[in-house]
């Protein structure tokens, strides 16, 4: 009973604290309006007088009222424009602010209505504290917000949500921003997913065209290049894995292939040994590594699978990738958690999981690398560094803003802390006072993700055909909450290693679009590959289809 109560006054408490704190940082950094630039302050509203303060309105209505209230007075957190700096601001100033918005707080840009529309907004919020705004407000209380649009609070940044997603966006979490535990109540919203409307379509940046590669596949999850430039994939419900090959001149599969059906719930691909001439294709079944005699060129096993080692499995995460080191001589497995927290010490079936297991090529001498790894689902090595990445899950049921999934390097031996500490020395409240010997142990990944984003697999950018600035970089799928009040995820996001080969902690949303405004899913990436081609391949395991994503430069 205690504890229970402890919980609903924390989170009252905390809100409380955020919002004064973010009332005293607004004025101290107000130099000119939201850094408008100077030109815009001297910019003539060609959309002014009576008419267009109704069309305004009723644009602010659709638009705005959602966040800033429907008198424009403000809601919660979010600023009031009928009084204070939007008051005081030049129209031009408003209008380039509008235009620009503030992703990271929480504001969206608003650059693709149109301009007139724009403008007819700025003269609304001008109007507000004239003479005529009463008879203004009559005359347009028809208005109503879309009824296709979900309503929700907007995020607090650095953490975000569908809705602000949006290629090239650079996103940064750090450890002060995490909140603490059961700030906000865990949430239970997971996607219905919908058929891909008619003209909906995946979002890249400029410059990027996305095109349906293939679809109607049966839960395609991780895919990997072949040295010959064959895409392999799993259909992990379906136990088989797929192969496609080439490109027609309109984005199709010239061929498609199944390699091996009855598996076990394959997830992990990977060609042994590495090189050009690979002898193996090794699959990571649920509960074991198995392999099958492979050449470039075979579109199906020519023998059976020959079962390496069994790898523990049962209850909870069920995806095993595969890596081996640049080497050769080491196999690389993720193994997730049977559960979201149960303590090790006293659930047996945990042992050997949320670890990532190393073994020799034939399956033999099993050890631990790394552990204290809740959800490891995608492995990586660095072309530029020879180090082993992955891409992990992290716990839930902390609350909407705990705890950030990560992408980091795997240091040999490092502890990441689960289930007793998180992201560093952070106590999971639920093991309190366990182990404390491990606070310091507990290592900070490189890259926090939004949490519950739900991040799969990662691959290196090594193709030739993105713009240089993307040499090296990673791209990551980040298949989508449920625990999570307003959706995050869904999409595929790029960490930028400014071609160091390491990461600053930043990253970026880049493949986006598979969520609809009334927040239904339509997509869930899974997989991401690079074609020989250089385009980038993703899996998609809601719309069961992979698309691919070209750099045309237009
Ligand atoms: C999803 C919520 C949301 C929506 C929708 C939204 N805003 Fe905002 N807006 C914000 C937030 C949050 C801020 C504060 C940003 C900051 O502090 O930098 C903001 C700030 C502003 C400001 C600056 C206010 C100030 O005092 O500094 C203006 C002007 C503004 N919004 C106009 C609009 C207009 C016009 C629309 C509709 C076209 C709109 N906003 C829609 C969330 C929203």
């Amino acid at each position: 009973m205690t504890s229970r109560k402890s919980v609903f006054i924390r989170p009252l408490f905390r809100s409380i604290v955020a919002i004064s704190a973010l009332g005293l940082a607004i004025p101290a950094i107000a130099q000119s309006f939201h850094n408008a630039p100077a030109s815009s302050s001297t910019l003539e509203n060609p959309d002014t007088g009576k008419q267009n303060a109704a069309a305004g309105q009723k644009l602010y209505q659709e638009r705005c009222a959602s966040c800033h209230g429907a008198t424009a007075k403000g809601t919660g957190n979010i600023p009031s424009l009928a009084s204070g700096a939007t008051q005081a601001a030049k129209p031009g100033e408003i209008f380039w602010f509008i235009t620009h918005g503030d992703m990271a707080n929480g504001m969206p840009a608003w650059e693709t209505l149109p301009a007139q529309q724009r403008w007819q907004i700025v003269t609304y919020l001008k109007y507000l504290n004239s003479p005529g705004a009463a008879q203004l407000s009559t005359a347009a209380t028809g208005a109503s917000a879309t009824t296709a649009t979900l309503q929700a609070p907007p995020p607090t940044p650095p953490f975000t949500d569908f809705r602000y997603e949006k290629p090239g966006t650079v996103r940064k979490i750090t450890v002060p921003d995490l909140p603490a535990p059961f700030a906000t109540q865990s949430a239970g919203n997971g996607p219905t997913i919908v058929p891909r409307p008619e003209g909906v379509w995946p979002q890249a940046p400029k410059g990027f065209k996305v095109e349906l590669y293939t679809t109607g596949l049966d839960n395609p999850r991780l895919i990997r290049t072949a040295p010959n430039g064959d895409f392999f994939v799993a259909e992990t419900s379906k136990g088989q894995i797929m192969v496609f090959r080439g490109i027609t001149a309109d984005g199709k599969p010239k061929t498609t292939s199944i390699f091996a059906s009855g598996l076990n719930k394959p997830f992990g691909i990977a060609f042994y040994p590495p090189g050009p001439n690979p002898k193996w294709l090794y699959i990571g079944n649920t509960n074991a590594v198995v392999r099958f005699p492979y050449k470039n060129g075979d579109l199906t096993a020519t023998g059976p699978a020959q079962h390496l080692d069994d790898l523990p499995s049962g209850r909870g995460h069920s995806t095993r990738d595969i890596r081996f080191s640049p080497d050769g001589k080491t196999m690389f497995v993720s193994v997730g958690s049977g559960s979201n927290v149960n303590d090790p010490d006293t659930h047996p079936e945990e042992k050997n999981r949320a670890d990532i297991l190393a073994f020799n090529p034939d399956g033999s001498h099993m050890r631990i690398y790394a552990y204290g790894i809740r959800n490891p689902v995608g492995l990586a090595i660095n072309p530029q560094t020879g180090e082993l990445w992955c891409s992990v899950n992290e716990r839930d049921a902390l609350g909407d803003n705990l705890v950030p999934d990560y992408i980091t390097h795997v240091q040999k031996g490092g502890f990441y802390g689960w289930p007793w500490w998180y992201i560093g020395g952070h106590q999971d409240p639920r093991l309190d006072g366990k182990h404390p010997e491990l606070k310091d142990k507990a290592i900070v990944p490189d890259v926090l993700l939004q949490p519950h984003n739900a991040s799969l697999e990662m691959t290196f950018y090594e193709g030739k055909q993105f713009p240089r600035e993307y040499d090296g970089d990673i791209f990551a799928a980040e298949h989508g909450s449920w625990n999570k009040g307003t959706r995050a995820g869904y999409e595929v996001i790029r960490v930028p290693l400014h071609q160091t080969g390491h990461a600053t902690g930043e990253y970026e949303d880049f493949l986006t679009g598979f969520v609809l405004p009334d927040g239904n899913a339509w997509g869930r990436p899974v997989g991401v590959t690079v074609a020989p081609d250089g385009s980038l391949l993703v899996t998609d395991d809601g719309s069961n289809s992979i698309w691919r994503v070209t750099y045309t430069g237009k």
